[in-house]
Formats: structure tokens, C-alpha cells, sequence
């Protein structure tokens, strides 16, 4: 595997490749598990050659605190990413993505940037699509794989498109949410978590699936604000410290309180705190 820390050098490389090669993308953070592999896994097969990036992405952590004490274990990605036959890393530093006086963008991404995540992370979302399209940029791939336990960082990342035409050079790939053998959706922020707090932490995914389970049963309309509140309260007596939200959207991504109006597609989303880790996770209907 190539590995390039300077964006020139990156470039001189993609260049002679991109005459004739189809490129897949990866951006990541680090702290690597089979979540993301699976995503470098499926780049692989579909493209010639599979660019994965590792940067810890400052301006897109709204706690200073949450950026310090996120995993890094570069060594070990390395390994990771040899194993699975990964063609290239980058791995910039702070500096070569926003060097000084770079201008950050301010995307308009509607009422998504302040819900939800949004709402609980300010300005997470505009740090999020700075990077993106930076290193889209920078990488010019003609796929770019996202997985979709950050479903809501995949309907923004996929908006950022639109608004800039990155959607006509780059086609978006959501891939599955990859959980261990007792459903929790992998993260690089289980590895914080004891193993008692792992344990406890397979009830997130369990309780949005009887909330499937119940919607799917129903005869008549569910009362999906009630649903919400029960789904909270069971997450908590099971071992979470607090549950941000429990919510119900629709494809548009605007929140649903009951089945009633229409046979689109939901999706429930939660977002709570075990052991000071907080957790996302969804389950689309
Ligand atoms: O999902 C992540 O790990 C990050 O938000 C991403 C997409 C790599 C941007 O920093």
C-alpha cells in the first residue's frame, strides 16, 4: 500500500492513475474497525484502485475534549488496511488540509444542519462537508463510500453534493451498518468503553428494533411521539447515563410523530451516553 502524508505527492500518483483507472474513496477517521474495512472491502471490488484517508477532523468536533480523547491507532489502521489489499492512504496533517489563511465554506444545508446531530453537535455538519469536499478535491475519486450508521452525516454529505455539482464527478455509495454478533453498530468509540459499558451498550440497538418490530405489528396508527418516550425510557433502565434523541423521519429527513400520514419509508435514530461514550445509531422501516 502507498502511503502519503504530502497532498503533492498524493497527486502525482492519482494523476497517472486516473488516466485509466476507476478510484474509490474511503475518507476516515482512524481508529479503524471492520465497518469501515467493509467499506474498503466493497471500494475494492467496485473500482480499480481504493484511496483511504485517515484524518482526525478538528472543526467538525464541537467538544475540544470529544477531539483530544479520540482513538488513534495509526499503526495498527496500517496493518488493517495491508491486510485487506487497500491501494493507497493518505494521511494528512492539520496544516496541508487547512493551511493559513484557508477559507472554511459555509454550505446552506437547510433545516437537516440543526436537527438532530445538528442540534446536539453545532456546527458538525459544516466541518464535516469542509473535509469532504476538500478532500474531494484533492483525490478527484469517482466513488466515494460512506456507511450508513452516520445516516444523517450521509443525507448531508449527499446534499454538499448537489449544492456544489460534486454530484455530477462522484457517485455516493451508502453501505450498511456493520454490528458485532449482539447488534451493536460498530464505532471507533466502542473502543472507549469498558466491557461492561459494551455489554450494556447492545441495548441501543435491540430497543430500535422492537420499535420496528412494534410499527410493523401495528393494525392502526402508532403514536410514534409515545413510542419515542417508551424507547427512552427502556434505554436508560438499561444502563445508559442519557438518551439525546429518539426520532422518527421520513426519506426527506423531517421528523414523523405518527404512522398515520403516509407508507413512506421511516427511519429511527437514537443518540444516547454510556460510560461518557456517546452512541448513534438507526434502523430504517
Ligand atoms: O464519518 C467519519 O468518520 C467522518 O465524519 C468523515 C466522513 C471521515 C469526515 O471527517
Amino acid at each position: 500500500m502507498k502511503i502519503f502524508e504530502q497532498i503533492d505527492l498524493l497527486n502525482a500518483f492519482l494523476f497517472q492513475q486516473q488516466q485509466t483507472k476507476s478510484i474509490g474513496f474511503v475518507p476516515t477517521m482512524g481508529a479503524l474497525h471492520e465497518g469501515h474495512l467493509a467499506l474498503v472491502e466493497k471500494s475494492i471490488q467496485e473500482n480499480d484502485l481504493t484511496v483511504c484517508s485517515i484524518f482526525v477532523n478538528k472543526i467538525q468536533f464541537n467538544l475540544e475534549e470529544d477531539f483530544a480523547k479520540y482513538p488513534r491507532t495509526l499503526e495498527e489502521d496500517i496493518k488493517l488496511l495491508e491486510s485487506i489489499g487497500c491501494n493507497c492512504l493518505f494521511v494528512p496533517d492539520q496544516q496541508s488540509i487547512y493551511p493559513e489563511g484557508y477559507e472554511l465554506k459555509k454550505y446552506n444545508l437547510g433545516d437537516i444542519e440543526n436537527f438532530l446531530e445538528g442540534f446536539y453537535r453545532p456546527g458538525h455538519f459544516q466541518g464535516v462537508c469542509n473535509v469532504v469536499h476538500r478532500l474531494l478535491d484533492i483525490i478527484q475519486p469517482h466513488r466515494l463510500y460512506l456507511g450508513l450508521k452516520d445516516y444523517q452525516q450521509c443525507k448531508v454529505i449527499e446534499k454538499m453534493t448537489q449544492l456544489t455539482s460534486l454530484d455530477k464527478r462522484v457517485a455516493l455509495k451508502f453501505c450498511e451498518t456493520i454490528r458485532n454478533e449482539d447488534g451493536l453498530a460498530l464505532s471507533s468509540r466502542n473502543k472507549r468503553l469498558s466491557m461492561n459499558g459494551l455489554n450494556k451498550a447492545t441495548a441501543l440497538s435491540k430497543i430500535l428494533n422492537s420499535a420496528k418490530e412494534k410499527i410493523l405489528a401495528a393494525e392502526k396508527e402508532v403514536d410514534l411521539i409515545l413510542l419515542g418516550q417508551e424507547s427512552i425510557q427502556n434505554i436508560l433502565k438499561n444502563g445508559f447515563d442519557s438518551v439525546d434523541y429518539f426520532a422518527f423521519v421520513n426519506e426527506n429527513f423531517e421528523s414523523i410523530d405518527s404512522t398515520s400520514k403516509n407508507n413512506q419509508p421511516i427511519t429511527i435514530l437514537t443518540a444516547a451516553t454510556i460510560e461518557g461514550v456517546r452512541l448513534i445509531d438507526n434502523i430504517k422501516i
